[in-house]
């Protein structure tokens, strides 16, 4: 199993240690633009090797898309993250060419690969990917309701004063702190709805805090978090690689599914050796199918800032 990782900036390195430390991949190629970047920290996480224990082999280019060749999976972590203040789709200027570039060059060495949008505004990112490249639409899956329902079962295990192990929920939607959905509805403790231990109150301020939780990291961090995003790619990297046929929140394009057509949005998906094996229509009340619809309508908006 090869995967490249493009951008040697704090998630993109992330990613490529948590993958290695998992050590379910026999390389993991990091690309930057930055010369040496990529080299220096391929080379410092090696050094890690005989200390965490893996064979994993990491490597480092500068923007040689030769090196990527052959991978099955590709994260794009490349483009700039956002600043305190700033939101995602305040990106897209900057990012979308990268982006556009990138996957193009990824490709091009590796057709058959599956490719994973992280670069923000991520849903649209994603979007930008599927209209850009031939690539079949289960092989383009976008990372942001990963990272948000890591978040989510975070602020649940708080308001719980439970273990993050007894705590599962999920969150859909569009990765913005808008758009997000945190279906608290179906968040459970050890199967038990949470809504049997916590306030209505508490779990209106759970979904708040789990919506504003990037940016709550931006403003402490003074740019964007890397830790759990990731780790929240390297566990979808590590799905497909191993066929596990777990379900995670991905942006998917949507073909009509949830009554949603024509753009990529976090919905929850089987992930596989096939990349996105099912996209899972889980059912919905009206309120989380109102507030879905509406998260759709900003993602589609921002989809329309792109330029082909
Ligand atoms: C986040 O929410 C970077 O969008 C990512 O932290």
């Amino acid at each position: 199993m090869k995967v490249t990782v493009v951008g040697a900036g704090a998630v993109g390195a992330s990613c490529a240690e948590y993958i290695a430390i998992k050590d379910f991949a026999s390389e993991v190629v990091i690309l930057d633009i930055k010369e040496g970047f990529a080299e220096g920290k391929a080379m410092d996480l090696m050094q890690t090797a005989s200390l965490n224990g893996f064979d994993t082999k990491i490597t480092g280019s500068t923007s040689d898309y030769s090196k990527t060749a052959n991978s099955d999976v590709c994260v794009i972590t490349s483009g700039i993250p956002r600043k305190p203040g700033m939101t995602r789709e305040e990106l897209i200027g900057i990012n979308a060419g990268i982006v556009k570039s990138v996957s193009t060059s990824l490709i091009e060495h590796s057709p058959n690969t599956i490719i994973i949008v992280v670069s923000n505004p991520m849903d649209t990112m994603t979007y930008l990917v599927h209209k850009t490249t031939d690539l079949p639409k289960n092989r383009i899956i976008g990372m942001g309701g990963a990272l948000d329902s890591a978040r989510f079962k975070y602020r649940l295990a708080e308001a719980l004063g439970a273990p993050i192990s007894d705590v599962d929920g999920m969150v859909i939607g569009g990765h913005s702190d808008k758009g997000m959905v945190p279906l608290i509805g179906k968040a459970v403790r050890n199967s038990v709805s949470v809504s049997e231990f916590l306030s209505e109150k508490r779990m209106d301020q759970v979904v708040q805090d789990t919506k504003v939780g990037g940016a709550t990291l931006t403003g402490l961090l003074g740019t964007s978090a890397w830790y759990a995003p990731g780790a929240a790619v390297s566990a979808m990297v590590q799905a497909i690689a191993c066929d596990t046929k777990k379900i995670f929140p991905c942006s998917a394009l949507l073909a009509g599914e949830f009554g949603l057509s024509d753009l990529s949005i976090g919905v929850p998906c089987v992930l596989g050796a096939n990349g996105i094996e099912k996209i899972v229509e889980i059912s919905l009340s009206d309120a989380e199918k109102t507030k879905l619809t509406e998260s759709a309508e900003g993602v589609k908006k921002t989809n329309g800032l792109l330029e082909f």
